[in-house]
């Protein structure tokens, strides 16, 4: 089967990233089913859903209402999130874990509900929507990367699990662009108050400079794209800004304390 007729389901179609996926893949002659939590918002030639993947009956459903259209789900890309902010101090447990319940668990109720049609029909493609804070624990953003962590290393785990049911699973791992996540960004209820707050204001106005440089989400569409028309995809790329793309390479190839003096000087932490 050519890639035009697929089925994939994309979650967060209604804004930055997932939708540009959506519209993309629609573009390209998939059948996209997408998925916000009102069910509205998504672009042009895609068909939205609700879904909450904070929720197990939500996810049961919109996976059930895309695939009774078709019988089979060939792709998964697992986009819908959202960002804490916050010194790891001042971080309430329910904050943290209101954030692990998308950005991790979110990822894993989704997949958990796709794979047993996977691999009932043979195969499928699950890229994850990761993050450069998914490479390096951001400061400030620690349980954020902490979710991105999570999703890598369920995501490694499932590229061995799932591949003899000919299931592909990636990671991709964007640096910023230009999405609506700074305006849904929640910052924790303690970070007003805190010792940290000069040094969270500082390291905030920093991260608006770059978000404001940020490209738009074209190039994350069109790697996803390519992803999905490989049958043997790799198990992470990164896409972004060039000095964002190296952070992987840097971390991988100098030693940790020049790794983590470079981070320092270009987050001004
Ligand atoms: N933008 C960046 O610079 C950047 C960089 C690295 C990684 N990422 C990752 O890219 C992904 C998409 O973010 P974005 O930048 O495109 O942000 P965005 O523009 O705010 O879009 C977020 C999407 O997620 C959906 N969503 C949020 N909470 C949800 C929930 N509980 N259940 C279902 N859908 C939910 C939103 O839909 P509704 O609100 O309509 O339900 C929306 O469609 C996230 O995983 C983010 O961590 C973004």
């Amino acid at each position: 089967m050519t890639d035009a007729g697929k089925t994939i389901l994309v979650t967060g179609a209604s804004s930055g990233i997932g939708r540009a996926v959506a519209a993309h893949l629609a573009k390209d002659g998939w059948r996209v089913f997408g998925t916000s939590r009102s069910g509205r918002g998504g672009p042009e030639g895609v068909e939205m859903i609700a879904c909450d993947v904070d929720s197990d009956d939500s996810v049961t459903r919109a996976v059930s209402a895309a695939a009774v259209h078709t019988g089979r789900i060939d792709a998964l890309v697992n986009n819908a999130g959202w960002a804490l902010m916050g010194a790891i101090e001042d971080t309430a447990i329910a904050e943290a874990k209101a954030q692990m319940e998308t950005n991790f668990f979110g990822v894993l109720r989704m997949t958990r509900a796709v794979l047993p049609l996977m691999r009932t029909q043979g195969g499928g493609h699950i890229v994850n929507i990761s993050s450069l804070s998914g490479v390096f624990g951001t400061p400030f953003s620690g349980v954020y990367s902490a979710a991105k962590f999570a999703v890598e290393g369920m995501s490694e785990a499932l590229r061995l699990e799932a591949r003899p049911f000919g299931i592909r699973v990636a990671l991709v791992e964007p640096g910023d662009f230009r999405t609506n996540l700074p305006s849904m960004r929640r910052t924790v209820a303690a970070a007003a108050a805190s010792e940290y707050a000069a040094a969270f204001q500082r390291f905030h106005k920093n991260q608006a400079k770059d978000e404001a440089k940020a490209p738009l989400p074209e190039p994350v569409a069109v790697l996803v794209a390519k992803i999905l028309a490989d049958p043997n995809p790799r198990a992470r790329y990164s896409v972004g800004m060039f000095t964002q793309r190296m952070v992987g390479p840097l971390k991988r190839f100098l030693p940790g304390a020049l790794f983590e003096a470079i981070i320092r000087a270009a987050l001004k932490v």
